[in-house]
């Protein structure tokens, strides 16, 4: 039961670019009261290519951003970064904060405990570098993990129109699927925030797998323990966007990322500044 505002801090949500923006999506979907800061690091794209001290540098600056707005609760809407550092943004946030690996590991091995009991990973180099679906996998009970790397995702989501019969991205999309769709995975984790926009394409190539967005789950996961902490607020409804790349292209793509929702402006940081 609701019993008023309870807490009107806002809750923060952090990506390396766009890609978050199918977390907050479904975030603003299930928790239409809570005010939310979301904020892009679309200066430093893509972080799925960089070394994991860095990937900790920026997720710790984004973290610090968030902080400054106030935020009761982060849901880090990045694999990257939920891979490699999650209990370093835990410890510098002092506040809940929900990554994307468990919530979608949890949901895939669910699923593949019904079907082959094979669950496929498609992330970033770092996060597939990272092992961190895999763990979690294996301590739902899974030991079998197919894990792909898929670092020209980023790139043709952030840059360029994908579509189902769009030849760049099927020629993309099948080099990096081919390998693996005779093995017919039961669960496939989208275990990068981007990736959920190339849904339509990577099913023609996985047609019999359940496709898991781990942002998605995620706000799930968020919601749930929103509500455990007591910290809900049932007054608040905004939503403000930051970003360190160029504010008018931010806004101008972020519509491709959204359902049911536009963006109306958002704000440049430097994001630099939070050290
Ligand atoms: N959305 C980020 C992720 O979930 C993209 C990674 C990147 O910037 O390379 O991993």
């Amino acid at each position: 039961m609701n019993n008023g505002f309870r807490n009107e801090k806002p809750i923060g949500v952090f990506d390396s670019g766009l890609g978050g923006l199918t977390a907050l999506s479904e975030l603003r979907r299930l928790m239409p009261n809570e005010d939310i800061v979301y904020f892009g690091d679309s200066a430093r794209i893509p972080y799925g290519t960089k070394s994991p001290s860095v990937i900790k540098k920026f997720a710790l600056q984004d973290t610090r951003f968030l902080l400054s707005k106030g935020v009761k609760a982060i849901l880090v809407a990045c694999g990257t970064v939920s891979s490699n550092c999650l209990n370093e943004v835990y410890e510098e946030a002092g506040v809940s904060v929900v990554g994307v690996i468990e919530a979608a590991a949890k949901r895939a091995a669910e699923i593949a405990k019904g079907g082959n009991g094979l669950v496929a990973v498609l992330g970033t180099n770092a996060t597939v570098n990272s092992g961190a679906f895999e763990k979690a996998l294996n301590g739902f009970g899974i030991s079998e993990v197919i894990s792909v790397a898929c670092p020209m995702f980023v790139p043709l989501v952030e840059n360029w129109h994908p579509s189902v019969d769009d030849g760049a991205t099927n020629a993309i999309v099948s080099e990096y699927l081919l390998p693996i769709a005779a093995k017919k995975p039961s669960a496939v984790i989208l275990g990068c925030t981007h990736y959920p926009l190339l849904e339509e394409v990577i099913k023609k190539y996985l047609p019999e797998s359940v496709l898991i967005s781990s942002g998605a789950v995620a706000a799930e996961e968020l919601k749930a323990l929103v509500s455990k902490l007591s910290i809900e607020n049932s007054n608040g409804g905004a939503t403000e966007f930051y970003t360190s790349g160029g504010a008018e292209m931010f806004v101008k793509n972020a519509g491709r990322f959204l359902k049911d929702m536009k963006v109306e402006a958002a704000e440049q940081v430097d994001i630099e500044r939070f050290e």
